[in-house]
């Protein structure tokens, strides 16, 4: 027997990143060497110190019931600290959710504030869920912002028609193109936003992933952002816990309260277990400064970020030294596609840039989350091939 899916689900596009996986099973099955430089998945370790936390909350048996829909008020508490020593931003009880992963919370926000037909702000090229699992599964269209290399793969907002938009997705450190940005643009953010009546979410998964001393900010920094703007961020990246799925939404009241009264009806909040090493975690921060194992995970990563940026420089290609992230986004002058496909032969997967959207074009994005010498080992690839 098989059944119709829902017009929303013939809608969505194969999910790029399953996609991927899928070609690269295919290839280590054939026995290929393979170094997947694809996937935005961090090979370190979650700091020991987490996994002794992990290993005790799991053992007790008083956290293996239901948390609530919006997060046990302990880990809403660790949120507000965090914000308060890494932003200097103060939130209420109120003002923070917790979320499956800020993915999660990136696809039901829209469901909570998304009708039928509006139109959706979302950057091009973009992380896919913007568009797809928030936008799409809301009937709703998506309507892209290109960033462009010229304008530093910021979105033009004078260049913006919003006729029906009532939401717009923003994400800096940015996926995939590692740009960042300054207080200046979050302002120009925050006043169009705020002009045109339109309900910021601002994706800040990567704030902690960063180089050579620069510090991403949060929108919740900004003058008047509480009164139009979410701002998702999660433990994934910063403790290399992309598979405990535990993350915040914070900011606006009302936006929060939406997100939590969809999640009501969903799921009932991340495992106990799971909050409580998460409160652990957020504690390592003194103040705005990255406590010592994330200092040495970013240095790890930046000594990678220089061997990659500088083989591809030195073989010609033009890219930037990303200053957050641990992606390059390398100009490939031609077809991404065939760029990725060229790579893939002697071994090395790379993302080509079209699969984040048509702007991605002519860009793919390689990604430094494999040891320093299959790094190596991938760069002597790459040389030999191009
Ligand atoms: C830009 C961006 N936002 C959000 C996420 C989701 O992260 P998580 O759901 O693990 O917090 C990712 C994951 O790769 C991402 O690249």
């Amino acid at each position: 027997m098989t059944f119709e899916y829902a017009d929303r689900i013939n809608r969505l596009p194969p999910y790029l990143f399953a996609e991927i996986e899928r070609v690269l099973k295919e290839k280590k099955a054939q026995g290929v060497d393979l170094i997947s430089l694809s996937i935005g998945d961090p090979d370190l370790p979650p700091p020991k110190f987490v996994i002794e936390a992990l290993k005790q909350e799991v053992a007790d048996l008083k956290n293996h019931n239901y948390s609530f829909s919006q997060g046990e008020p302990d880990f809403r508490q660790a949120v507000s600290d965090w914000y308060k020593k890494r932003f200097n931003v103060d939130l209420a009880h109120d003002q923070v959710v917790a979320v499956l992963g800020s993915k999660e919370g990136i696809a039901n926000i829209a469901r909570a504030f998304v009708n039928p037909g509006d139109q959706v702000l979302v950057p091009d090229p973009a992380y896919p869920v913007y568009a797809n699992g928030s936008t799409i599964l809301c009937d709703a269209s998506a309507v892209p912002m290109p960033l462009l290399e010229e304008n530093s793969f910021q979105p033009d907002f004078d260049a913006i028609e919003p006729k029906k938009a009532k939401m717009m997705f923003i994400n800096y450190p940015n996926n995939p193109t590692a740009a960042t940005v300054d207080k200046k643009f979050l302002k120009q953010a925050v006043e169009f936003a705020k002009d045109k009546n339109i309900i910021l979410c601002y994706d800040n998964a990567y704030s902690e992933i960063s180089f050579d001393g620069y510090q991403a900010p949060s929108i919740l920094e900004i003058d008047g952002a509480m009164d139009v703007a979410i701002e998702f961020n999660s433990l994934s990246k910063t403790f290399n816990m992309t598979g405990d799925r535990i993350g915040f939404a914070v900011g606006n009241k009302q936006l929060v309260t939406g997100l939590t009264r969809v999640k009501s009806q969903i799921d009932s909040g991340p495992p106990v277990y799971i909050q409580k090493v998460a409160v652990k975690a957020l504690a390592s921060y003194t103040g705005r400064e990255a406590p010592e194992f994330l200092k040495k995970n970013n240095q790890t990563l930046q000594e990678r970020r220089d061997l990659l940026v500088n083989t591809l420089r030195k073989i010609g290609y033009n890219c930037e030294m990303p200053k957050a992230t641990f992606y390059v986004w390398v100009n490939c002058k031609g077809d991404s596609m065939k760029f990725a496909t060229k790579l893939l032969d002697v071994g090395v997967a790379v993302t080509p840039g079209v699969g984040f959207g048509k702007y991605g074009e002519g860009f793919v994005r390689i990604t430094f989350t494999q040891p320093k010498e299959r790094i190596v080992e991938a760069c002597k690839r790459i040389v030999s091939v191009l």
